[in-house]
């Protein structure tokens, strides 16, 4: 899709339709009052109303939408109304069409323009990869959008956010068809193949580990030995080390499918942990938007990538293993699988001597609990580091809340038999599966994020987002290392 931008006036754009975003009991646009015969209309957020204006405008078709109060008004406004634009275009069947919305006060247009190319290119978002049939309005794609400008806007600025919105939009669908894709046909081998694949286009040195490589992955090599897909990890890099420039790793989880294994799940809903690899997704998409943004920054990024099933080989309750760092873990429950496999990749992490590590997953279904699937949890051990990802989680509207992570969460991690238990039962579990995080993380600074709880919506509540995977965390990681050096530490 070619975004573009243009200063001009609704009044003589000639298109198959114009877009105007209209805040709430605010006058419209004078050519815009003829068309509206009866007061509808009055911009609330989410409201829309389709006219065909004859002959009143050049445009084909005037697409008001509503947008709500100015006072309330922020990017994500923007992105969701330019979201619901999109759909509706594509419903329509239209080659082109202008869109011009009014932007909030004090937001720079760079950041306008960028979450309306996010929403419009998002709001087109489908997968549809595994149907035979589709419909017209399916496999329809408006080709070229305009973006209207008033005169008086930094034109250089807006394609600076086009630019940026359209590198973080081809992360967040990466991030997206892989969460959708089913657990047979997304394996561990084949994250890793995509891995290769991404690098490859994009810049990106690439690294997969498997059989023999793992040997000392004990924590990777027990969670995957159920399964006869056999477990990898993927090491993704972005520029290069250096003593000018701060290194960051991020971490993902890759369980491309999580039965619970011996202690199997419920089978109600047991189809959406083809998800859990939502964490890899996340991290992988922000590597790709890095390779087209191209911040001063050495980021590695870390996927531990396994089948968790049940089986005749398969790890069991009362194990232990040992993983990577030497540390003990005694397995009490083969569900908690994402922290052993985590475990491994955090260790790894610190041979890179990185300024902050953050990894990313969907670990607890307690985090669902505690914050539904408004907000990703947030915990870890550097207040500066988890301030950075609650700012970006608000500008970016991937919104991100802080749990506790204390000494006694830690205590309770303890084992018998072993260094560390994998689970300590139900109270604050989203927080004592983070406890379990911090053993392996030495002296970083570290920050954890659970996205149980976002990574997948059966209910969308924005329109630049789909049924299924979200790609929760590409923009909210972007955002944050994009800005990492200008930041205060
Ligand atoms: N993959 C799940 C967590 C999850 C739950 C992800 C819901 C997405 C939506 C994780 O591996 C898991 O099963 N965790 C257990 C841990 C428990 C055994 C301590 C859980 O949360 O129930
Ligand atoms: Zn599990
Ligand atoms: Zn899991």
């Amino acid at each position: 899709m070619n975004i573009t931008i243009r200063q001009g006036v609704l009044a003589q754009e000639n298109t198959a339709m114009i877009t105007v975003g209209v805040y709430e009991n605010e006058p419209l646009d004078d050519i815009l009052v003829p068309l509206l015969e009866t007061d509808d209309f009055k911009g609330k957020l989410k409201q829309d109303s389709l006219l065909y204006p004859r002959t009143a405008l050049p445009a084909r078709r005037a697409l008001l939408i509503g947008m709500g109060k100015r006072s309330d008004a922020t990017v994500n406004t923007l992105r969701h109304a330019a979201a619901h634009a999109s759909r509706k275009a594509k419903d329509l069947k239209l080659a082109d069409y202008t869109i011009a919305l009014p932007f909030p006060a004090d937001v720079s247009i760079e950041s306008c323009v960028q979450a309306i190319v996010e929403g419009t290119r998002l709001g087109h978002y489908s997968f549809l990869e595994y149907k035979s049939s589709l419909s017209d309005e399916e496999l329809h794609t408006v080709e070229n959008v305009t973006i209207l400008l008033d005169e008086q806007s930094n034109v250089d600025e807006a394609r600076q956010g086009v630019f940026y919105g359209q590198a973080i939009t081809e992360g967040v669908i990466l991030a997206r068809n892989l969460a959708n894709a089913p657990g047979n046909t997304l394996t561990p081998a084949q994250l890793g193949d995509i891995a290769q694949e991404v690098g490859t286009q994009h810049g990106l040195k690439v690294r997969v580990l498997a059989g023999e490589d793992l040997v000392d992955f004990g924590g990777l090599l027990a969670v995957g030995k159920g399964s006869v897909q056999t477990p990898r990890f993927i090491i993704v890099e972005y520029g290069t080390a250096s003593d000018d420039i701060p290194t960051i790793c991020l971490v993902g989880k890759g369980i491309t499918f999580d039965t619970g294994g011996i202690s199997i799940k419920p089978s109600d809903k047991m189809d959406d942990m083809k998800m859990d690899m939502s964490g890899a997704a996340a991290v992988l998409g922000t590597m790709r938007v890095l390779a087209d943004i191209q911040p001063p920054l050495h980021v590695v990024c870390l996927i531990s990538a396994a089948e968790n099933m049940p089986d005749a080989a398969a790890y069991k309750p009362g194990d232990i293993i040992k993983t990577l760092s030497g540390k003990t873990v005694e397995v009490l429950n083969t569900d908690a699988e994402g922290r052993i496999v985590l475990a491994d990749a955090l260790h790894y992490a610190q041979q890179y001597n990185p300024q902050a590590i953050v990894d990313v997953a969907t670990l607890t279904g307690a985090i669902v609990i505690a914050l539904g699937p408004h907000a990703t949890g947030v915990m870890g051990n550097n207040q500066p580091l988890i301030d950075r990802l609650l700012k970006a989680g608000t500008i970016t509207h991937e919104r991100v809340w802080q749990l506790p992570l204390w000494q006694e969460h830690k205590e309770l991690m303890k084992s018998t038999f072993a260094d560390i238990k994998n689970i300590s039962g139900r109270p604050a579990s989203s927080t004592t599966a983070a406890a379990f995080l911090s053993e392996f993380v030495g002296t970083c600074a570290w920050a954890h994020l659970d996205i149980a709880g976002t990574a997948w919506t059966d209910k969308p509540p924005f329109d630049y987002i789909s049924k299924g995977a979200t790609g929760v965390g590409v923009r909210l990681l972007t955002h944050m290392l994009r800005d990492w050096n200008t930041k205060e530490k």
